[in-house]
């Protein structure tokens, strides 16, 4: 297997005077109750985990449990207290300045909770400022930024400042100017949760159609759980600063590792979440015409298996039979062990 893209060993982040020296003295053992009452705050406590190319890790959790500071932590905005982080092999805390700048500047893009645009530029400005750094021709970084500009739907607002725009149009001149520079490495914090419902739901498959073809390396943060498995390839649960698991959404959902977890995936619709291979039996006998494939969502099948009175073949990518599916099975995984289904 290839390196992974972003990797990290053993990631704390601690808030106060003393972190440094607490983190040490505790040898890696935090308890983030001891530590608030010596003045020290714990914004991630003992992260290991690894990206891998092309993959998309959404990272969930509740306020205050520590996904800002991670990913702040990743892109070196901030230093870590403890541990390592390696981006593409390098260790990021080894990197001198310029070589922070450069990774930055042309491997690193940013969407952050906050729209950090530039108050004295205006929309299409602010999205062109940062390939204009790269060195891209005005002209250029213009019509690119234009592009972009459509792309998020603020056409007719190009020439508008900031202060000009509602929160949600801001956010979306973030996501614009951060998507301008096509960058490898993408860290997207809360970018869609200022935007209303229908705009939200527009830039998350414009998002989809975009990382299907560009195929970045993504760590994104929501709070909402649809949208997490909407969008992600493997899902980090936080708490207190704690990775309470990092998983696939179907094994998140099939066997949450912690009580909290479990509280988070209990509402989930599990017809969006696991797949048919997730639920099929390995017997083959007694089969129906209908095949489906082991790869499908059951949302997306439900309805063709549940019309059918025969049990349905379930084939393999080279259209094999490996197992099938009885409609009575995809009743209970729709309607069973879900509370409030109402
Ligand atoms: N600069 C700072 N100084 C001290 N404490 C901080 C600082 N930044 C974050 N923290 C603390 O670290 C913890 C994690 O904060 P963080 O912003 O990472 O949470 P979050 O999961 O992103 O929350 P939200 O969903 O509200 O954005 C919190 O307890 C927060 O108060
Ligand atoms: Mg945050």
């Amino acid at each position: 297997m290839s390196e992974p893209v972003i990797k990290c060993e053993n990631v704390y982040k601690i808030f106060g005077a003393n972190a440094q020296k607490m983190l040490q003295d505790s040898n890696g053992n935090v308890d983030a109750k001891t530590f608030q009452e010596n003045g020290c705050i714990v914004g991630v406590n003992n992260a290991s985990f690894e990206v891998s190319k092309g993959e998309m890790l959404v990272v969930m959790g509740l306020s205050g449990s520590g996904k800002s500071t991670l990913l702040r932590c990743i892109s070196r905005l901030t230093d870590a207290t403890g541990g390592k982080i390696f981006i593409e092999g390098q260790d990021l805390l080894q990197l001198n300045n310029k070589d922070l700048i450069d990774l930055r500047r042309n491997k690193m893009g940013m969407v952050f909770q906050s729209f950090a645009l530039l108050p004295h530029k205006t929309v299409v400005e602010n999205i062109a400022f940062p390939l204009q750094i790269k060195g891209v021709k005005t002209e250029d970084s213009i019509n690119k930024a234009m592009d972009m500009v459509k792309l998020v739907g603020l056409e007719g607002r190009e020439n508008y400042f900031p202060r000009e725009l509602s929160g949600g149009q801001q956010q979306r001149v973030g996501i614009a100017r951060s998507l301008a520079v096509e960058p490898d490495i993408w860290f997207l914090d809360e970018p869609f949760s200022a935007l209303d419902p229908l705009i939200r739901k527009e830039m998350q498959d414009e998002f989809l159609r975009l990382q299907d073809k560009l195929q970045k390396t993504i760590m994104f943060i929501t709070h909402d759980f649809d949208e997490a498995l909407k969008l992600a390839d493997r899902i980090a649960i936080m708490k207190d600063g704690i990775i309470e698991q990092l998983d696939t959404p179907a094994n998140i959902v099939l066997n949450p590792a912690t009580e909290y977890v479990r509280k988070f995936t209990e509402e989930v619709p599990r017809e969006k979440v696991l797949l048919i291979k997730d639920v099929m039996d390995t017997s083959k006998d007694n089969l129906g015409d209908l095949k489906v494939s082991k790869n499908e969502i059951i949302e997306n099948v439900a309805e063709k298996i549940l019309t059918q009175e025969k049990i349905v073949a379930v084939v393999d990518n080279n259209n094999e039979i490996i197992g099938s599916i009885n409609p009575t099975k995809i009743i209970n995984t729709v309607f069973g062990g879900r509370k409030n289904n109402n």
